[in-house]
């Protein structure tokens, strides 16, 4: 791990463009990606799931021109499956969608990756790790919540880092190969932790964006995220996967 390059690492900065200057989002997002971000967040919000609206497919339509690094939906949105053909016609790489807002979760992954994206599933905070017991075999990516969805620049819900440790524990013993995402609070005081919990995708909006030069402040936090890394003997070697990468489907648990 130490000196390895991103691109070469199981350790991934997600920025979410959500903290981004809208009236610059092709140049936000390059300069992000300069400072070392592999994968680029985007959020959906449509004002009935959480209390806040965002984006939809045209600003993915206008993202995929300028960079090609995967395109992360997050969906924090009431039926999803309406809008998912939509979002992977606009060029998103990877879709997400919250378990609370799916009442057929297996239905609603099996069509992102019928749409051709990876299929990933979202915790809120409140909503426990083995909600996704029968769901994890499908998955590319898990997404934990680690603040209540619907805006950037919140406080890290520390909790969540039981939750990423559970998470990295169960896809040992079912011998899976999802990743783990986190998402909200992410920043230098809280970077090191979550890596050391187990979380390899790391979804920052306020700690790129929000101010300075978004390149470097990727850079910092990225180092500091690689440098936790390094502190953890045993990191999980798993990078991509899911059952679409063929990913065992095993219903044991620890
Ligand atoms: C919250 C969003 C997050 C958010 C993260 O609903 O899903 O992606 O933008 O922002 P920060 O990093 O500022 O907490
Ligand atoms: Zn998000």
């Amino acid at each position: 791990m130490p000196g390895l390059p991103a691109e070469d690492s199981m350790i991934e900065l997600a920025p979410s463009i959500l903290s981004a200057d809208f009236a610059r989002l092709g140049a936000e997002a390059q300069a992000a990606v300069e400072g070392g971000a592999t994968v680029l967040h985007v959020d959906v919000m449509d004002g009935h799931f959480v209390p806040n609206i965002t984006i939809g497919p045209p600003v993915v339509t206008s993202l995929r021109k300028v960079t090609k690094v995967p395109l992360d939906c997050h969906l924090m949105i009431e039926r999803p499956d309406d809008f998912i053909p939509a979002f992977a016609e606009a060029g998103a790489d990877w879709i997400s969608v919250h378990q609370e807002a799916c009442v057929h979760l297996d239905r609603t992954l099996h069509l992102i990756a019928a749409h051709g994206c990876k299929p990933g599933v979202v915790i809120n905070p409140a909503t426990p790790v083995h909600a996704l017991d029968e769901v994890l075999p499908l998955v590319h990516h898990v997404l934990v919540m680690s603040v209540n969805p619907g805006f950037g620049g919140q406080t890290f819900i520390y909790s969540s880092l039981k939750k990423i440790e559970l998470l990295s524990k169960i896809r040992e013993s079912r011998r899976l190969s999802f990743r783990i995402e986190v998402d909200g609070g992410i920043h230098h005081e809280t970077v090191a932790q979550v890596v050391r919990a187990g979380a390899e995708i790391l979804v920052a909006g306020s700690a790129i964006f929000e101010q300075g030069n978004s390149s470097e402040n990727a850079r910092h936090l990225l180092k500091s995220a690689l440098d936790a890394a390094a502190t953890v003997q045993d990191f999980p070697s798993v990078v991509g996967g899911g059952a679409a990468a063929g990913g065992a489907n095993s219903l044991s648990l620890p």
